[in-house]
């Protein structure tokens, strides 16, 4: 089924989505999702050649999409990729920051350098940091928006082994929940979303490819799909979350319950 064809109840026609990391995982099965939902969507990511196939298939199902480089670590990245937005698109209403990695993986405090833990900062921590500063006034020339940042079950409790990732993810959720507070009265919203265990390169590479460390301890006993984690960004986003702000939604299985 075409955009074209099902205009008249898309839960998001005519909004402009950016999406960071939408290459691979979480963030390139939400960019296909919000574009089937009427989104047009604006996608920033470092690999070209991916970001350039997922265009293509967002277009080929009759969505509009485009890509541009970005690391999320450069400011000016982040502001050109909001600024092509708005350009190509007339603005902006939702934007999905989501790019993040594991740096180095599981490792004792004393095997952690101060490298290590700078670079996860930079992308998890900054990277988002960058994107909200480029995204706020973006949005508040709409009148107003929504934001979700991608933070995880270790932005929720502590994980042995995982300080400098879960020291992130942390960060992001004070971020999060102090800029909503803060925008607010501008008609931005601005909502986590805390997956679990979730089966993408991420997990695979964190886990060496035994995801079973992990989803041992879900209680559904699976590992979740980046395309369940999707319709919840797809949620927040929606006016059928028009009064959700500051908040968390973890998709984790029953992890932290
Ligand atoms: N999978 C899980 O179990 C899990 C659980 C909890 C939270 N998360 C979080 O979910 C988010 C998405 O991860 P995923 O699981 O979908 O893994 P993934 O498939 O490895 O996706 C990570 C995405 O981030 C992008 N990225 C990484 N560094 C970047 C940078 N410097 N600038 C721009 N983009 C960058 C990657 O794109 P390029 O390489 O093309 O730049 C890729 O699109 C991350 O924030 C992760 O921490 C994942």
């Amino acid at each position: 089924m075409t955009t074209q064809a099902t205009n008249q109840t898309l839960p998001l026609q005519n909004k402009v989505a950016l999406i960071t990391g939408g290459t691979s995982g979480i963030g390139r099965a939400t960019a296909l999702l919000l574009a089937e939902s009427g989104a047009s969507v604006v996608i920033g990511a470092r690999r070209a050649a991916e970001g350039a196939d997922l265009v293509k298939e967002i277009e080929s199902k009759g969505g509009r999409a485009l890509f541009q480089t970005t690391d999320v670590t450069e400011a000016k990245q982040l502001n050109s990729l909001v600024d092509i937005a708005v350009k190509t698109y007339g603005g902006l209403d939702i934007a999905f920051n989501n790019a993040g990695f594991v740096g180095e993986g599981l490792l004792p405090l004393v095997e952690e350098t101060e490298e290590n833990l700078r670079n996860i900062m930079d992308v998890n921590f900054f990277g988002v940091w960058n994107a909200m500063k480029a995204e706020v006034p973006a949005l508040t020339d709409r009148g107003g928006g929504v934001i979700i940042n991608t933070t995880s079950v270790a932005g929720v409790k502590g994980f042995a082994m995982f300080s400098s990732y879960v020291s992130s993810k942390f960060a992001v959720e004070g971020l999060s929940r102090s800029i909503a507070q803060e925008v607010a009265e501008l008609g931005i919203r601005i909502n986590t979303i805390a997956p679990g265990p979730i089966d993408t390169d991420l997990l695979d590479q964190v886990t060496n490819g035994d995801q079973s460390m992990f989803t041992q301890y879900v209680p559904m006993q699976r590992a979740g799909t980046p395309e369940e984690v999707a319709k919840l960004v797809r949620f927040l986003a929606s006016d059928d979350a028009s009064y959700v702000t500051g908040h968390t939604l973890r998709a984790d299985g029953g992890m932290m319950s």
